[in-house]
């Protein structure tokens, strides 16, 4: 299958540039910028490597421990497209001159486009480009042609026509650059010829035959947890195994109303043999006196463990399916330089505690919109393709405090009351994400002709697409209003309502 490589060079949106790519139905895929060139060559011959993308990165090329690649690849025949870092990184190898720029370039720049050819092709005069970089390119060698301009960089795009390398200073990646998808789509159609010949659905008879192989006759087990990920990766392993496949839910006791019986009926219309964990207790005595919420995190995430652990055991279970999708391997292969702002629990991450004989993660290389794609084509209802994210904590980290039976109860019914009336104002004004907190604070009121003293509660909407970043959701007053009228009549505990209106950053999207 025709393949873009993206290196890796440490640049958040690294991953916005294989998606696009799979977007246009060209296989994508991420590897770390070191690849050495006869790596690359023995990979070229397996699956048809087509060009090369250098994505941006937060180091400065001058600094000592900033990335490199393996300049010979340069020459290796395969068309290359530098972005932003891989751009200034080219031009360096390349005999151009790379310096600090006068001024930083953060947000929408406008683009001086002085030849659209090669990947500027079809592009007009000036370009409305996204730009953050603090390096710029400001000499590049006769054979090189420079294509773009912007006013706070000379060479914001170059090309060699002969060994068909191209850079960009901006991000063609990004929404913001207006006719970013034509730079990508230039690259890959024009300059590398690839044919349109990735569709995430074609790869299902694969999986499913390399989950059987692998397996054989043993038995395997999945952490089911209602998401998409791990019920689709359940759906392929049972087609793939039939009944030797066992999903294992943990009702933590921490979900929300009906779900865990939604869970059932879900292993039932799909086929699978699943089986619920009445964990509950267990959870809530871990828990208790437990008020910090990273305490809170870790104890839920030990305690999954330690059920699953014996359920496995119990089964003799030889092999663990998992439903770890490719975001997860990219970011957890990150996630030693960043800090940790919480520690998620998911049990599609749920660490090979257990001895197996292996470990099969057949969406490792998937996004997330690839995996909806799988799950409507194996059938999974639509309901749970379209769901939103719950965390794996569940309503612990919905709960600011100590969690209590109490508490949990209270909690459970706001929730279904802030998701009955979004849900009935209509898909138009359904946000990514909704919830209710119960927060700490408790505040007076009046109820009847009495004083009430009581709960505060929020409501917590967002927009987001990949949960990184989120706005609160502007929901209608109407829909806001009957919300907090429900939760304050309905609930006798609560006597009042707040909306969050709060962004991520700087918040993030749950409380805890
Ligand atoms: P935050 O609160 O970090 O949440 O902005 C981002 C998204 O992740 C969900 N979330 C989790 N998902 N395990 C999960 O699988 C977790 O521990 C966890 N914590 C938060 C959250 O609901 C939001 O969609």
């Amino acid at each position: 299958m025709d393949t873009i490589l993206v290196f890796n060079f440490g640049g958040q949106y690294c991953h916005l540039i294989a998606r696009r790519i799979r977007e246009k139905g060209v296989y994508s895929e991420i590897v770390q910028s070191d690849m050495p060139a006869d790596k690359l060559n023995a990979l070229s011959k397996k699956s048809d490597v087509k060009g090369i993308i250098l994505s941006g990165g937060p180091s400065s090329i001058y600094e000592k421990d900033a990335p490199k690649m393996d300049r010979k690849i340069l020459d290796s025949g395969l068309p290359v497209l530098g972005i932003c870092y891989g751009h200034q990184l080219m031009a360096s190898y390349i005999g151009g001159k790379v310096s600090r720029a006068e001024r930083k370039e953060y947000g929408t720049s406008y683009a001086n486009i002085r030849n659209a050819t090669g990947v500027l092709l079809g592009l007009g005069k000036k370009e409305e480009v996204w730009m953050s970089h603090g390096d710029v390119v400001l000499q590049m060698p006769k054979n090189i042609d420079v294509l773009a301009d912007t006013e706070n960089c000379k060479i914001a795009a170059f090309m060699d026509r002969k060994r068909q390398l191209f850079g960009v200073q901006w991000h063609p990646e990004v929404v913001h650059t207006k006719n970013g998808d034509k730079i990508l789509g230039n690259f890959i159609f024009n300059v590398c010829k690839c044919r349109p010949m990735w569709k995430a659905e074609s790869t299902i008879p694969e999986y499913q035959r390399q989950i059987s192989e692998e397996i054989g006759e043993e038995g395997a087990i999945i952490a089911l947890s209602g998401g998409v990920d791990s019920s689709t990766a359940a759906l392929l392993a049972s087609r793939a195994i039939g009944d030797k496949l066992t999903a294992v839910f943990v009702d933590t006791g921490m979900m929300r109303e009906k779900e865990a019986d939604s869970i059932r009926n879900m292993g039932k219309t799909m086929g699978i043999n699943l089986i619920v964990i009445d964990a509950g207790n267990e959870f809530i005595r871990k828990l208790k006196g437990v008020s910090d919420p990273e305490k809170k995190r870790k104890i839920i995430g030990s305690a999954f463990i330690r059920v699953f652990e014996r359920e496995a055991k119990k089964r003799g279970a030889k092999y663990l399916i998992q439903g770890t999708i490719y975001p997860d391997r990219i970011e957890s292969g990150q996630a030693k330089k960043s800090s940790v702002i919480k520690t998620h629990h998911n049990v599609g991450g749920l660490p090979p505690k257990v001895k197996f004989n292996g470990i099969i993660e057949p969406l490792k290389d998937l996004y997330k919109d690839e995996v909806r794609k799988i799950a409507r084509e194996l059938g999974l209802p639509e309901e749970m393709i379209s769901r939103q994210p719950f965390p794996g904590p569940g309503l612990a980290v919905r709960i600011i405090g100590e969690v209590t039976k109490h508490k949990l109860e209270v909690l459970r019914k706001a929730e279904a009351i802030v998701s009955e009336e979004i849900e009935r104002a209509g898909s138009g004004i359904r946000p990514w994400q909704y919830f209710a907190v119960l927060t700490d604070t408790k505040s007076t009121g009046v109820k009847g002709d009495s004083r009430a003293y009581g709960n505060v509660i929020a409501v917590r909407a967002v927009e987001s697409k990949e949960a990184m970043t989120a706005n609160f959701a502007k929901i209608p007053y109407p829909v806001l209003e009957r919300i907090s009228s429900r939760i304050t009549s309905e609930i006798s505990e609560a006597v009042r309502v707040v909306y969050d209106i709060t962004n991520k950053p700087p918040s993030t999207i749950e409380w805890e």
